[in-house]
């Protein structure tokens, strides 16, 4: 007894010693540079058999637009997490197509578009997105594919997330209300249900595992709930939906194995990861690349480009840390000139600087092998920008790529700021790195140089025109 005890307390030394050695490396490290992060030649996800489309920073970076654009070369298009919290709005031939739970490789006739197994699906709610593009014109006919896994949104949770935020009052996350963290935690409660029990099992048996969730949150939340009701609507969904309804883990993995592509698309963003993001002001799934493994069942080996999308400024909608924003007129003039309205609420995003001390965290997360610059037009007035470069506490520098993991900490944080001049003229036309001027070049050449992963695309406009390849 006495020897297990030496023994374990001399493991605790060793630990502890390995620790501190660790952290004095972890504040001494070299600052980040595009050679040392340097990744496989793939810039733009031309060639990548897997590829992801993550949001960096707190959502609204654009990532839907990427997502259209790269879909014309990829064969099935997924997304692996969240629900309609989403809004990824792609502007096609000046036309807005807002998407929230649909995949946004939708517009193509010619592409497969997945709904995986991390999702969670508001039935209602996707069946208005299908209506739209019917209306549009568009025929999905054999283009949508629902996980048998995927948990089902059902209408006491929309009710939960509410009454859960109007009681949290000023401590609210200000959720999008749509029933997200509630059917995450059924989910984890493990009494939750998935798509298949909806479409594969005799009705009677959705009917009891619906009147068992029902009464399992009634009793957790305590409301009025007309179960029956909604019974009857999924009915006539269940029907409807089951021909769309698939084991995609075996669809997807059978697609790669017969030389198909996969894009993921990512919903929300790594600071709002239910891990990694600012907690608890996040979301409730894994918005970051693990999110892609969990979400769809592909293999974490098998993805071979993972580009991170970036807002050229900083935006967030809902409550929770924020360090670069302005509550000043210049953050007043982002949102005015960027119409930062959320696509799926329509609260004002509040708006900073952009944020490097989030980009390298969020680059250590989701190791990205390029970045998507957008929305560098709404800078093009701006006489000078500013970069929040580095975070201090207690007037110290935080080590690259560390990010607080409490609120505490992170009210506590101050950011460290760096000026470059604007550029000032319309850049929304430009088609090409050579013809942007000089004051954007360096803009986006000093992103680089502090975020450390090379640059793919630039967003110059909203249009899916509007996107520049770099190093072309
Ligand atoms: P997502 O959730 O990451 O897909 O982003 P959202 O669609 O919620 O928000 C991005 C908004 O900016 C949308 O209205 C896009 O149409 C728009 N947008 C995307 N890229 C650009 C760009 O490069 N310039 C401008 N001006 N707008 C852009
Ligand atoms: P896209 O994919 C921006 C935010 C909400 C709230 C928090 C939790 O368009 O980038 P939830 O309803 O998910 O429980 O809300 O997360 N949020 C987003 N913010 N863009 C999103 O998605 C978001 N999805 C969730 O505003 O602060
Ligand atoms: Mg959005």
């Amino acid at each position: 007894m006495f020897r297990v005890a030496r023994t374990l307390g001399a493991l605790r030394r060793d630990a502890s010693q390995l620790g501190t050695s660790l952290l004095r490396r972890e504040a001494a490290a070299p600052a980040l540079s595009v050679q040392n992060m340097s990744t496989k030649a793939d810039l733009h996800a031309d060639r990548a058999r897997v590829a992801a489309v993550l949001g960096a920073q707190w959502g609204d970076e654009g990532k839907g637009k990427l997502v259209d654009i790269l879909a014309r070369r990829f064969d099935i298009i997924a997304r692996f997490n969240g629900g309609a919290n989403a809004g990824h709005t792609l502007v096609v031939d000046g036309k807005k197509f807002p998407f929230h739970l649909l995949p946004c490789g939708m517009l193509y006739p010619d592409k497969v578009n997945v709904i995986g197994n991390g999702v969670v699906l508001d039935v209602p709610k996707m069946f208005q997105e299908l209506q739209n593009l019917w209306d549009a014109g568009h025929n999905t006919e054999g283009r949508l594919v629902i996980s048998d896994r995927a948990h089902l949104v059902f209408d006491f949770h929309k009710l939960v997330d509410g009454q859960l935020e109007t009681a949290a009052k000023a401590n609210a996350i200000g959720t999008t209300r749509r029933g997200i963290g509630p059917t995450y935690s059924s989910k984890a409660k493990r009494d939750g249900i998935r798509v298949a029990e909806l479409v594969n099992t005799d009705w009677d048996y959705f009917v009891s595992r619906h009147n068992a969730l029902v009464d399992s949150v009634q009793r957790m939340y305590g409301f009025e709930y007309n179960a029956k009701e909604e019974q009857e609507r999924f009915k006539e969904y269940r029907e409807k939906m089951k021909p769309w309804v698939r084991d995609t883990v075996s669809l997807l993995n059978t697609a790669l194995r017969e030389g198909k592509s996969v894009l993921a698309e990512g919903a929300n963003a790594c600071l709002l990861d239910i891990d990694f993001g600012t907690y608890p002001y996040v979301t409730s799934s894994s918005t970051t690349v693990g999110g892609v493994a969990t979400g769809l069942g592909i293999a974490p080996q098998r993805l071979e480009s993972v580009i991170g999308v970036v807002k050229a400024y900083t935006t967030r909608v809902g409550s929770g840390p924020f360090p670069t924003e302005l509550t000043d007129e210049v953050g007043n003039e982002l949102c005015r000139i960027g119409h930062e309205f959320g696509t799926t609420t329509g609260r004002a995003r509040r708006c900073g600087w952009l944020d490097v001390p989030v980009l390298r965290y969020s680059t250590f997360v989701n190791g990205y092998t390029s970045i998507n610059i957008t929305k560098l037009d709404v800078l093009s007035t701006f006489p000078e920008i500013k970069i929040g470069t580095h975070y201090r506490v207690n007037g110290k520098r935080l080590p690259d790529g560390h990010m607080p993991s409490t609120l505490q900490e992170l009210a506590a944080v101050e950011v460290e700021y760096e000026t470059l001049p604007g550029w000032q003229c319309d850049i929304s036309k430009v088609e090409s790195f050579k013809e942007l001027p000089a004051a954007a070049q360096n803009y986006l050449k000093r992103i680089e140089e502090l975020v450390g992963v090379p640059i793919s695309y630039v967003g110059v406009g909203a249009g899916r025109e509007a996107m520049i390849r770099m190093n072309e």
